[in-house]
């Protein structure tokens, strides 16, 4: 067992993924800004993994800092080492992730994405850790020309969210060069929902939802009258978009399957596909949550969105080769799950409803 740095802890990924970790064994501290976060979120957490006060203490720190701030990194390394528990692996999901924000503003997801990155890898090297799980998505491969979409494919981000992706991944790549002292791996997440089965955490965008499960989820608890469905005339079967959706509890295991197996030093570098292998369409995620949650979703067929593309869907092989990781949860658990979680939290995490 090891003691980590989780940078972005209290977000949708890193929340689930701290479960996972605990659960496993592993001690952890936890950098967040809380810019798209709650600390409530790592509240629960602790409360769903069962950490008594004392347990919380040693097992699941949580600064408040951002990963730009050099000095703040190097005091959590140097605290931990004081401590006698180096940290050992950083898992690194802090950052920006709306496209939408990227293109009008690409300078700030530069320096929060990729200069963020450079700040945590210095300190990491000057510390003398260089095992680390970074954050990528399969946003990278933008328009891919065949299905599933492999490793090997093209990287071609088609918008500055994607680009900043890239970058941190050359980055990486750079700094592996042929010394084989770091130990890296590139997770290229497909499309992240769900939550835990627990109710207790889930995605909680702070702004209004661009993405499809959190505004179902609205529409379905009345928060929201209508989803618009972007496009009906895309070369697919019912003519929506397909995508392939994760379970964010198969996810957050990817994640203890990859720093795993960095630290028992199985590989020095992985980039791995983190998807299901299997797509549904808009309308399919329509029937399935409606059949689930027995809500009805009003709907309209719109025009497509910018920026979208008509089929993502992951060859996950590599990933279960590796590191002997795969998706064992379904549309149904997904939808099952998501839908408990709004229903038990309608307005997300409010200071004025911890359960
Ligand atoms: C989006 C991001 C992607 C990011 C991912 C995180 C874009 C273009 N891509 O992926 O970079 O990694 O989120 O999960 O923003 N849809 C509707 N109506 C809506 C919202 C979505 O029909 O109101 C459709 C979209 O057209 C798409 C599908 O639902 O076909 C999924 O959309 P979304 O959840 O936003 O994810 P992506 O666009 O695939």
């Amino acid at each position: 067992m090891a003691r980590l740095l989780i940078t972005g802890g209290a977000g949708f990924i890193g929340s689930h993924t701290c479960v996972v970790l605990l659960n496993a064994g592993h001690d952890l501290v936890i950098v967040d800004s809380f810019a798209n976060s709650s600390p409530i979120a790592t509240a629960r957490v602790a409360n769903i993994s069962g950490l008594t006060p004392n347990q919380e203490k040693e097992r699941l720190v949580i600064i408040e800092g951002d990963i730009r701030d050099e000095g703040a990194l190097s005091s959590i390394f140097e605290n931990a080492t004081k401590q006698n528990q180096p940290i050992e692996g950083v898992i690194h999901l802090a950052g920006l992730k709306s496209v939408m924000e990227s293109i009008t503003q690409p300078l700030k997801y530069w320096d929060v994405n990729v200069n963020g990155s450079r700040c945590l890898l210095s300190i990491m090297e000057a510390h003398n850790c260089r095992t680390i799980v970074f954050s990528s998505s399969a946003t990278i491969y933008g328009n891919p020309e065949s299905f599933p979409i492999a490793e090997v494919d093209p990287i071609q981000p088609i918008n500055p969210y994607g680009a900043t992706k890239a970058a941190v991944e050359s980055m990486l790549s750079n700094l592996q060069g042929n010394k084989a002292i770091w130990h890296i791996a590139c997770l290229r997440y497909f499309n992240p929902v769900g939550a835990h089965p627990s109710g207790l955490i889930g995605e909680d965008p702070k702004n209004i939802p661009n993405n499809l499960f959190p505004l179902v989820c609205q529409v379905a608890i009345d928060r929201r009258k209508l989803l618009n469905v972007f496009g009906g005339d895309w070369p697919t079967p019912d003519g929506t978009c397909i995508r392939d959706y994760i379970h964010i509890m198969d996810l957050a295991e990817g994640h203890l399957a990859a720093i795993n197996s960095l630290l028992r030093k199985e590989s020095n570098y992985l980039t791995l596909n983190i998807g299901t292998g299997k797509g549904y369409s808009v309308l399919e995620i329509i029937n399935e949550f409606e059949k689930t949650s027995g809500e009805k979703i009003a709907y309209k067929i719109v025009n497509r969105r910018d920026g979208d593309t008509a089929i993502s869907l992951a060859d996950p092989s590599q990933a279960n080769k590796k590191i002997s990781w795969r998706a064992t949860r379904n549309i149904e658990d997904i939808c099952r799950d998501s839908w408990n979680w709004q229903r038990l939290n309608p307005t997300g995490f409010t200071m004025d409803k911890v359960i």
